[in-house]
């Protein structure tokens, strides 16, 4: 049976808790192996490597980048779990650990003002099918959100989905955000919304 969402618990990505990683994102077979690493890139992989390697080979580099990236630190997130199993995951870091935000379109034409302060990005959700709509991704929202706070805080931004069931909502969906009191600063994209807040230490 499904648990309530109380029953979850989160741990920290890192090298003690990689396997539990590897183990949720072996479940994500629609995504054929996504390891979570598009937002640590600047961009694609360029067009020549695309095609000198195989999907296994990308997905397998993606994999050992990954594991690579959380071995220094330079990799974070949050894995929610049901008794022992890991069901969900969101990713988090400071911006400089998430630069492909900064080269889209949309988010360059915005020109934002950070106010002087660290900015902290939430990238990714994925929550087992199983266990979706049951509050798994709210619980990786708010231990993320703790975790930046005891890093010592700063302006987080994200940029979820407005509507249930629209596309991109592998960036969360809006209601969990302003639940956690994040406003919306302005629209990303057709779905989606620039929001933020600013967490104190
Ligand atoms: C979007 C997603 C993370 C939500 O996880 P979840 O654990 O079901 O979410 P929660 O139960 O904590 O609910 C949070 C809010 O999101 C809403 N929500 C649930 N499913 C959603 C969906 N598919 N799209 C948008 N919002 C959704 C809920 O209604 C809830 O809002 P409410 O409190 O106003 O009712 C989950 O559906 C998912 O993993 N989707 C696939 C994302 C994906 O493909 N990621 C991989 C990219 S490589």
């Amino acid at each position: 049976m499904t648990p309530e969402p109380s029953s979850y618990s989160t741990r920290e990505l890192s090298s003690r808790t990689w396997g539990d990683f590897e183990k949720l994102f072996r479940k994500k077979s629609k995504w054929g192996g996504c390891w979570c690493m598009i937002f640590h890139r600047l961009g694609p992989l360029p067009k020549s490597e695309r095609r000198r390697l195989t999907k296994e080979q990308r997905v397998g580099r993606d994999r050992r980048d990954k594991k690579e990236l959380i071995d220094k630190g330079s990799s974070h997130g949050i894995l929610v779990y049901s008794d022992e199993e890991p069901v969900g995951w969101c990713q988090y870091g400071p911006k400089w650990e998430l630069p492909r935000i900064d080269s889209g379109r949309i988010y360059k034409e915005l020109s934002l003002d950070n106010e002087g302060k660290k900015l902290w990005r939430i990238t990714c959700f994925w929550v087992d099918r199983k266990y979706r709509g049951r509050g798994a991704a709210t619980a990786a929202l708010k231990a993320a959100l703790n975790s930046i706070k005891k890093k010592g805080g700063g302006l987080v931004e994200a940029y979820p989905a407005t509507h249930k069931g629209f596309p991109a909502d592998w960036f969360g969906n809006l209601s969990m955000f302003k639940k956690e009191g994040f406003e919306v600063v302005a629209p990303f994209g057709k779905s989606n919304v620039l929001v933020r807040q600013t967490i104190m230490p």
